[in-house]
């Protein structure tokens, strides 16, 4: 792998979860010097991790954040009006060298919120890689330009031919959303953002929040990652304001402040402990299958028949326990493999202990 790839991939886990796609698609837009449009729904980390990649790869200085929006116009995007030149010689120039055209990359923010008219000027700009307004001319020295949008480009390619014309200049395109939003996946965002925040630790309390967000999600009121990152914080305010240094569960009840998560005033109690009570089976069921892994690895090394005994008398102890291993609805598919393959284990150990004393 390239330098810069490697570089990109680094800078990315070590602060967000689920980059591989960004991080290839970015490679790809460094490395071959082509446009990127990131498209997805608000607050999944586009304008973040591009603003990361971008610090950790040494470039801020020559890269050119430009937010679009309805009050965009082309002088803007030129670098601004020579009101000078209009006043004295009666000229439209611009100040390109204070535009995105004098830099190696360029970050546009919603670009397609951008009056049409601004639309054209730019694909006309980047097809001639130079700025061409009457006598005055600049060479676009951008090698890269990323665009971070929540429209999908297709649904912009129909406004017209100009925009699809546009939207051909920025040739590779990303989807950035999650493949779930599953209690699991909000976890995974927790375990690698927590340590970037001070103040009071959630410890269990990840895998609550985690769940309630799930199940928000699930029910239609869409937690973004960006929103489940306040909900967080919102935890740890609420403990600081106790004085606490944990988080404990009256702290979620805070959680009714954020956008999605009103409702939870009415039910929160009932939705907390249901919570609760699966983030403690979840617990357990990892803690059952990572002790059935460790007898499996036993019964495979017995080489003697008292060995394999002993490690069939563990399996049904095992067996004991799992008999009575409470769980929510949802994680009893888990818990049956695990019997079932405790059941199976305990035949093999006292087939082999049997077949090695005849011998
Ligand atoms: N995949 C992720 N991993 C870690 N944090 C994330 C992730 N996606 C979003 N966030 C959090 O959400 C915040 C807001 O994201 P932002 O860059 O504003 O999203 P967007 O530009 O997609 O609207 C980030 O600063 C980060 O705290
Ligand atoms: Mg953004």
């Amino acid at each position: 792998m390239t330098n810069i790839a490697q570089k990109i991939q680094k800078s990315l886990v070590e602060s967000f979860v689920f980059t591989n796609e960004i991080a290839r698609i970015l490679s790809l837009g460094f490395v071959g010097k082509r446009n990127i449009i990131v498209f997805g729904p608000g607050g999944h980390g586009k304008s973040a991790m591009v603003q990361k990649v971008i610090e950790d790869l040494g470039m801020a200085e020559e890269t050119f954040f430009q937010f679009f929006g309805e009050g965009m116009d082309e002088s803007r995007l030129f670098g601004g009006l020579n009101f000078k030149k209009l006043e004295e010689e009666k000229v439209l120039e611009y100040y390109p060298e204070k535009s995105f055209l004098n830099s190696r990359v360029a970050v546009f923010e919603e670009l397609f919120d951008a009056p049409a008219s601004v639309l054209l000027a730019l694909k006309d700009v980047l097809t001639a890689k130079e700025l061409r307004n009457g006598s005055q001319r600049f060479k676009m020295k951008t090698e890269v330009i990323i665009c971070l949008t929540n429209k999908e480009p297709s649904e912009i390619s129909d406004l017209g031919p100009a925009t699809h014309a546009l939207i051909e200049r920025f040739p590779l395109q990303l989807n950035l959303k999650w493949k779930d939003y599953s209690a699991k996946s909000y976890l995974q965002m927790f375990e690698k953002v927590a340590h970037q925040f001070d103040g009071p630790v959630l410890n269990g309390f990840k895998a609550v929040l985690a769940e309630i967000l799930a199940k928000a999600t699930e029910e239609g009121n869409f937690v973004s990652p960006r929103t489940a990152v306040h909900a967080f914080q919102v935890c740890q305010t609420a403990a600081q304001i106790r004085g606490a240094t944990q988080v404990e569960k009256q702290d979620l009840t805070d959680l009714r402040f954020l956008p999605g998560l009103e409702g939870l005033a009415e039910t929160i109690q009932k939705d907390l402990n249901v919570a609760m009570e699966r983030a403690e089976a979840e617990a357990k069921l990892v803690e059952a299958e990572e002790k059935l892994r460790r007898l499996t690895g036993e019964l495979r090394e017995a080489s003697a028949p008292i060995k394999a005994l002993q490690v069939a008398k563990k399996l049904m102890a095992f067996q004991d326990e799992t008999a009575k291993l409470k769980v929510t609805d949802g994680l009893k598919d888990r818990r049956k493999a695990i019997r079932d393959s405790v059941g199976e284990k305990i035949a093999e150990a006292q087939a082999r202990a049997l077949e090695n004393t005849r011998i």
